[in-house]
């Protein structure tokens, strides 16, 4: 059995939803929807910030415990160790903001995974601790186990990021999926004068269709966030923006881009033209 199936395991622990749920209840409750819960999911930066701001932590412990390897290290030791405890911040509360969107079998994993980087963070305290007290032994061998437990973190971490796909973006997929140029979509008649989100299918790739009057708005209808389907939502900001049912993102009609997170990506926004009483579409970076 790989690893990363011995880890699937953890997906589908149930027992584990006695500490998510009040956990991710807490962390809600804390970053309540707004500005400042966008800011730590990575809205402005269009990629999720916490695997960017984890690098500052993880270098500095790790390399801490390298210097650990070799006698007269023990001053830049503990500088870096104070260094990684200090920039762990950002990355535990950037963590924390993700992980309270994800999906269930995500939020197992990722609840083991933040357990294992919190002993590691812990451990290193610890260590650091001791090497004030002038016990550098121990120092070194607590710092050595936060490595462990930092490594076992970073592993499920790679779980969640690459077999379970949280952060990664869901709409990546589409411009290889659609056909270049100007595609035959539906009838106009089809679509209704309620501006209702309809789904529209071009080939396999679902698309979301808005009519407002005589403006027609396509996007693709997979959220970037975790791929919910936006024709199920509702358009909020006056019309002007659609809202994901399964998590809040909102996306603008008009091109696509996240007004509101969880998503930090893009949906793809199609070009439309009517012909003859049909709906023609196009993405530009399709093909
Ligand atoms: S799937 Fe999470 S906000 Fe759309």
């Amino acid at each position: 059995m790989q690893p990363f199936d011995s880890v699937s395991v953890l997906e589908d622990a149930t027992a584990l939803d006695r500490a998510v749920d009040p956990v991710r209840k807490a962390v809600q409750r804390l970053l309540a929807p707004g500005p400042v819960r966008d800011a730590l999911h990575g809205v402005w930066l269009g990629h999720p910030v916490h695997p960017t701001v984890v690098q500052l932590a993880l270098g500095a412990l790790t390399s801490a415990s390298v210097l650990d390897l070799m006698p007269g290290n023990e001053r830049p030791a503990r500088v870096l160790i104070a260094t990684g405890l200090a920039s762990a911040a950002p990355a535990t509360v950037t963590g924390w903001a993700d992980w309270s969107e994800l999906h269930e079998q995500q939020q197992r994993v990722g609840l083991v995974h933040a357990g294992a980087n919190v002993a590691g963070l812990a451990a290193y305290a610890l260590s650091l601790v001791q090497r004030l007290r002038g016990n550098e032994a121990h120092g070194r061998a607590l710092g050595w186990t936060g490595l462990g437990l930092l490594g076992l973190g970073g592993f499920l971490g790679g779980h969640l990021s690459f077999r379970q796909a949280s952060g990664a973006n869901h709409a990546e997929e589409v411009p290889h999926l659609v056909p270049p140029g100007w595609q035959d979509l539906c009838a106009v008649d089809d679509l209704g004068d309620d501006a209702t989100p309809r789904q529209r299918m071009l080939g396999d790739v679902a698309l979301v269709v808005v009519k407002q009057g005589s403006r027609i708005s396509v996007l693709s209808d997979r959220c970037s966030h975790l791929s919910g389907p936006l024709h199920e939502g509702d358009l909020v900001d006056d019309g002007s923006c659609i809202r994901c049912p399964w998590h809040g993102s909102v996306f603008r009609l008009a091109d696509g881009t996240v007004r509101r997170g969880p998503a930090t990506a893009p949906v793809h926004a199609f070009e439309v033209k009517v012909e003859a009483g049909r709906v023609h579409v196009r993405l530009a970076a399709a093909g």
